[in-house]
């Protein structure tokens, strides 16, 4: 077994803090990772503090990892010593269903094996994320990082963009198309950025005041405020795609409307219960209310090399780990441009 030092939170009203625990030594299909950085998504927040239930404490967050081999496995041929690579929510599936035979690991019938809080099904052994100095993963789940790609700002793209990248293939959208994102945080900036450089028109719609320079820069043609009822209503018929990021349960009825015939708003965040949703938007028009679940591992790659190929980063603030319970506590306050984004080397040199 390997040693590995990183931040867990041990139950969800406790801080993160400092952890030792160990990782496996590498199967013949592994890849070793030295850890350089990993983003700080909102799922990480949700999950130390067991916004959704289901956590087993303690817990190392983090599937926004970027690192370089160290080691690889005995038939891993992929990655050598020395690459930069990538992980994201995913370390492993059963690779024989009808999701994993066409490539969305994600949708696994059987389950996927998660970055962190998720037991490994060939070890039964409890999987940590990448708040942490290393770690061991089957080498299908590697992703390659295209080369002169800054690492920093492309951590964030192993979940935030992939989440994001995924709905805007899938619902087609591309030159013409009129996309619309429904908060401007670390899932709402990539999609900006995705939807403007697949060539469509683009409009935040946002509860902040004073996020309209930022999103414009972002690649937004238009900022709209869902607090305010007149824009709503004068958006009618007006997007195919509402990408929507926003992490709490939040009344969908105002945006429905918003969508042209055909259109479709994709969740993102797992709300739990909706609040009352009318059908009547719905009928009307064939618009649709859909979930969408990152990406699978093919069309994660296929999104690394398009951001290789467009220099599409996402917007960062690096922190140290021991900055961490700030972040999330900034996060909350949506007080984050637009992906905090912890260095590991912070750990590693105990700073
Ligand atoms: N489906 C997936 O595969 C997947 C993957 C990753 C993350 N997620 C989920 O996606 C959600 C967004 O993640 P993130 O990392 O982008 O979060 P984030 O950085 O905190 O951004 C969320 C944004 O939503 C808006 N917002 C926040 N609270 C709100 C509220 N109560 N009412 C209305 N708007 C609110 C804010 O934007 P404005 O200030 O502009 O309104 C905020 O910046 C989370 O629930 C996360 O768990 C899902
Ligand atoms: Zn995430
Ligand atoms: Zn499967």
């Amino acid at each position: 077994m390997k040693k590995v030092f990183g931040y867990a939170a041990p139950s969800p009203t406790e801080d993160l803090g400092p952890y030792h625990f160990e990782r496996r030594d590498p199967r013949p299909d592994d890849v070793v990772i030295d850890i350089l950085y990993c983003g700080v998504c909102h799922s990480d927040l949700h999950t130390a503090r067991n916004d959704w239930g289901g956590t087993s404490y303690p817990v190392v967050p983090g599937h926004e990892i970027v690192g370089r081999v160290t080691e690889t496995g005995s038939a891993a041929k992929r990655f050598r010593t020395g690459d930069f690579v990538g992980v994201g929510c995913m370390v492993d599936s059963c690779g024989h269903c009808f999701s994993c035979f066409h490539g969305e690991e994600q949708y696994c019938e059987n389950g996927a094996t998660y970055t962190y809080n998720s037991i490994d099904p060939r070890d039964k052994l409890k999987t940590f994320g990448g708040y942490s100095t290393m770690i061991t993963v089957t080498e299908k789940f590697v992703l390659k990082m295209p080369d002169g790609l800054d690492l920093k700002g492309a951590a964030p793209l192993l979940c935030a963009g992939i989440t994001t990248w995924s709905p805007l293939k899938h619902w087609k959208i591309s030159k013409g198309s009129r996309v619309a994102v429904a908060g401007l945080g670390g899932l709402g900036h990539m999609a900006l950025k995705f939807a403007k450089a697949l060539g469509s028109e683009v409009t935040l719609i946002t509860r902040s005041k004073g996020k309209e320079e930022d999103a414009f820069r972002l690649g937004a043609d238009n900022v709209i405020y869902s607090t305010d009822e007149k824009q709503m209503s004068a958006a009618k018929l007006t997007f195919d795609l509402i990408i929507d990021t926003i992490p709490n349960v939040h009344d969908l009825n105002p945006y429905i409307p918003t969508l042209k015939v055909n259109g479709t708003l994709v969740l993102v965040g797992y709300l739990g219960e909706l609040e009352k949703l009318h059908t009547a938007p719905m009928v009307l028009r064939r618009r649709a209310v859909a979930g969408s679940l990152i990406g699978g591992i093919p069309e994660t790659q296929e999104m690394l090399d398009f951001c290789g190929a467009h220099n599409i980063l996402s917007d960062v603030e690096v922190i140290k780990m021991q900055d961490i319970n700030q972040a999330y506590e900034r996060m909350i306050r949506s007080d984050v441009k637009y992906r905090f984004v912890i260095d590991m080397a912070s750990v590693k040199e105990g700073k």
